[in-house]
C-alpha cells in the first residue's frame, strides 16, 4: 500500500506558526511520526508541501499514477479551492483530510470545507494525531 502526504499552503512553517493554535512539532516532525507509523502498518509514505495551488493540483495527478490513496491537510485551501476537490475528484483515489486544529470551533470562515464532502472521512482537533489517525483510517479504507 502506497499512500502520499500532501501539506497545503504554510504548513512549512509549523513549530513556529501560532504554536498556541498547531502545536511545537515542526513539518519534519509531523512526516517522521507517519513514516514511523506507516512502517509499523507496512505502508510506503511519500510527502508533499507546497503554498502554490497549481503545485498541488499537478502533484496530485502526477501521485496518483503511483499511490493507492491521499492523506491531505490542505490549509487555507481547504475552505476556498473548488480546484483542489476537482483534482482529488478527478483521479479517483480515496484521500483522507486532516487538521490539526479544532476547524469547527474556530472562524466561521473556516468551518466549510470544499473537501469534506468527497472525502473518506475527515479528522480534526486532535494536533498531529489527526494526521496519524487520518493515515490509519485511509490504509483501513484502503485495504477493507
Ligand atoms: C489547518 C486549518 C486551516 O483553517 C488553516 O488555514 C491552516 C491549518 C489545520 O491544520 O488546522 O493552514 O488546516
Amino acid at each position: 500500500m502506497k499512500v502520499a502526504v500532501i501539506h497545503g499552503p504554510n504548513l512549512r512553517l509549523l513549530g513556529k506558526r501560532e504554536p498556541e493554535v498547531y502545536g511545537s512539532d515542526t513539518l519534519d516532525d509531523v512526516n517522521a511520526s507517519l513514516r514511523s507509523l506507516a512502517t509499523e502498518l507496512g505502508a510506503e509514505l511519500e510527502t508533499f508541501q507546497s503554498n502554490h495551488e497549481g503545485e498541488l493540483l499537478d502533484f496530485i495527478e502526477a501521485a496518483a499514477q503511483r499511490v493507492d490513496g491521499f492523506l491531505i491537510n490542505p490549509g487555507a485551501f481547504t475552505h476556498t479551492s473548488v480546484a483542489l476537490r476537482d483534482a482529488l475528484t478527478g483521479v479517483d483515489r480515496p484521500f483522507v483530510e486532516c487538521h490539526l486544529s479544532n476547524t469547527a470551533g474556530r472562524e466561521r470562515f473556516r468551518r466549510h470545507s470544499y473537501l469534506a464532502p468527497v472525502a473518506s472521512g475527515v479528522v480534526y482537533g486532535f494536533g498531529v494525531q489527526s494526521y496519524l489517525l487520518g493515515l490509519r483510517g485511509l490504509l483501513a479504507r484502503l485495504s477493507g
